[in-house]
């Protein structure tokens, strides 16, 4: 039998709906405990449905962009169970609209939310990952990205965006992770 402080932690953000709400009750079945992270009321639903199966959550509700929410989230489930073994970037917003017809604070608001706010997230996960000498961060791009439609500059933009992150903290994790096999810290 697993041992609790073995249990896994995960946190999944604009998990209130959709496939992040998919992501957080799928974890909680398989017996990892989730932080459902969204901006409203949705949030204390899907934490409340995983407890009636017997799963452990709770809700955060916060924007995925909120700097100071957001690793006070992070630090909550820390608090609460000791380590984070996931991160799934999941919150997104999408925005259709001509780019000619396109205000600028939309288009902002499309990389906010898509990109910055994974980075946000990322950077309140990272140190905790580090010293636990592992952990993993999904990312959630879009075929839109690659395979741009008309009427989503915002969002291809900031989902290729999110590529770049990927590779580059993919790239930082496995020196970190080659370092803390030898038991060198080369931290960067
Ligand atoms: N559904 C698709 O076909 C599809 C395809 C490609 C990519 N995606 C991506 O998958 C992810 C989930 O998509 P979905 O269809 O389940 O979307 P959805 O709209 O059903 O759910 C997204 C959730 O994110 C939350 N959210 C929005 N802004 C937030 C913020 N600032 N902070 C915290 N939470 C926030 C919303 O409240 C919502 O609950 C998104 O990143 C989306 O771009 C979806």
């Amino acid at each position: 039998m697993q041992a609790e402080s073995d249990r896994r932690v995960a946190i999944v953000t604009g998990a209130g709906n959709g496939l992040g709400k998919a992501y957080a009750i799928a974890l909680a079945r398989r017996g990892v405990r989730v932080v459902v992270n969204d901006l409203g009321s949705e949030a204390e639903a899907v934490a409340e449905e995983i407890g009636r199966f017997g799963g452990e959550a709770f809700a955060a509700r916060c924007s995925v962009t909120d700097e100071q929410a957001v690793p006070a989230m992070v630090a909550d489930a820390i608090g609460r169970w000791g380590r984070i073994d996931v991160l799934i970037n999941n919150a997104g917003i999408l925005r259709s609209r001509g780019f000619a017809r396109t205000e600028l604070a939309d288009f902002k608001a499309l990389v906010d939310v898509n990109l910055i706010g994974a980075a946000v997230c990322s950077h309140a996960v990272w140190e905790q990952m580090r010293a636990q000498g592992h952990g993993r961060i999904l990312m959630t791009t879009s075929e839109g990205a690659l395979y741009p439609t008309p009427g989503a500059a915002g969002y291809a933009a900031a989902k290729l965006g999110l590529v770049g992150l990927m590779n580059s903290l993919s790239a930082e994790g496995a020196k970190l992770s080659a370092v803390s096999t030898n038991g060198t810290d080369l931290r960067l």
